[in-house]
């Protein structure tokens, strides 16, 4: 028994801002961005649009295509790092929103890697019998959090959401092997925000100190997030009994083009075999790998059959990968 995915969708808001028109805002230029990171453009919500709105919207897709009732989902997973409140999280609203009456629900705060956590946590809920189907949902809208007065940073990011429907089905497709890390040593070289948590409240100080906005260093990120990730795919196709020959499809958390560029090179794989989508949509985080499954999988470049490796870093340091026959 494996878990099925059975439907995908993906969201990005309508306002998309090119790297053009930030420079019209703050100190930067296209020919940076570009040469830097690979990020052309990033889709931004407005100030009236809600972030757990994304996730509905991802969701209602994957389940129309898994031909699934909201009131039908055993289980709703929606890993954030910046809920829409810091309780109760995003997933109330998101159930809330499709109008799921009794179903559980709860968020996932595993930085980057939160969409392939969550993918494992459910495969093994599923396969365990504990629920009929579960919704796994990545979200995040990084623009309500990001630093706009620090370029180094804001240029990054983009707001999205991907989603993903899980059945338990016998056969031999479904997910094949997932591993799950963590390092909890560099937690402060990726993404974090020290302000506003139960160790440091929000006051009159942590704001005038600029503590709620999105911090990182990020010459730190390249050194590690390459073997993360490589050590990962490696450890899930293990579990999957599978080796990097039998990939059809690369599927890196979408950072920037310089780190997928050097994942691919430490793994050997063809560059055709990656998909990467981050030119349009920049770093949505958790989103990123649930968006760009979504796009390969109704483009058709993902068939019926493919296997594909995930594989995602991020704050914390979490990293991991999971492994699936489409
Ligand atoms: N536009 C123009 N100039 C800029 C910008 C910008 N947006 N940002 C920084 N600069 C300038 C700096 O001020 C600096 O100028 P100076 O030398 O006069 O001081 C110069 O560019 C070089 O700055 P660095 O920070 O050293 O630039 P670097 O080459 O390291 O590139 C970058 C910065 C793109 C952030 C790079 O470090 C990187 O790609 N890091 C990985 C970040 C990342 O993807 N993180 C992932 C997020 S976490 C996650 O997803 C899990």
């Amino acid at each position: 028994m494996a878990s099925l995915i059975a439907g995908t969708g993906a969201f990005v808001p309508r306002k998309a801002v090119s790297n053009h028109d930030l420079a019209k805002q703050i100190d930067t230029s296209d020919a940076w961005i570009v040469q830097r990171t690979g990020i052309r453009t990033r889709h931004l919500l407005e100030p009236e649009e809600l972030p757990s709105e994304m996730a509905i919207e991802a969701a209602r897709s994957a389940l129309d295509e898994a031909n699934l009732a909201p009131a039908d989902v055993g289980l709703l997973l929606v890993a954030t790092n910046f809920p829409d409140m810091i309780c109760p999280g995003t997933a109330p609203f998101v159930a809330e929103g499709l109008d799921m009456e009794t179903t559980p629900f709860f968020d996932i705060t595993a930085g980057c890697t939160g969409f392939v956590y969550g993918l494992a946590i459910a495969d093994g809920l599923l396969r365990v019998g504990a629920f009929p189907s579960a919704l796994v949902i990545g979200m995040e809208a990084l623009s309500r959090v990001a630093d706009w007065k620090d370029r180094r940073t804001c240029v990054l990011f983009g707001d999205g959401a991907g989603a993903a429907v899980l059945l338990p089905t016998p056969g031999e497709r479904g997910i094949l092997g997932a591993a799950l890390m963590g390092d909890a040593a560099g937690k402060s070289l990726l993404l974090h925000m020290p302000g506003g948590g139960a160790r440091e409240p929000a006051s009159a100080e942590t704001v005038a100190a600029r503590e709620h906005f999105l911090k990182m260093q990020g010459s730190g990120v390249f050194r590690h997030a390459v073997p993360m990730m490589a050590q990962a795919t490696y450890a899930a196709l293990k579990q999957a009994d599978l080796s990097l020959a039998d990939v059809d499809w690369v599927i890196p958390h979408q950072a920037n083009s310089r780190i997928v560029d050097a994942l691919v090179k430490r793994l050997g794989v063809s560059p055709e075999r990656v998909i990467v989508n981050l030119d349009r949509v920049a770093n949505t985080s958790t989103a990123s790998i649930p968006i760009a499954f979504d796009e390969a999988r109704r483009d058709g470049r993902i068939q019926e059959g493919d296997i594909i490796a995930m594989t995602a870093f991020g704050a914390g340091v979490t990293y991991g990968a999971v492994v699936l026959r489409a």
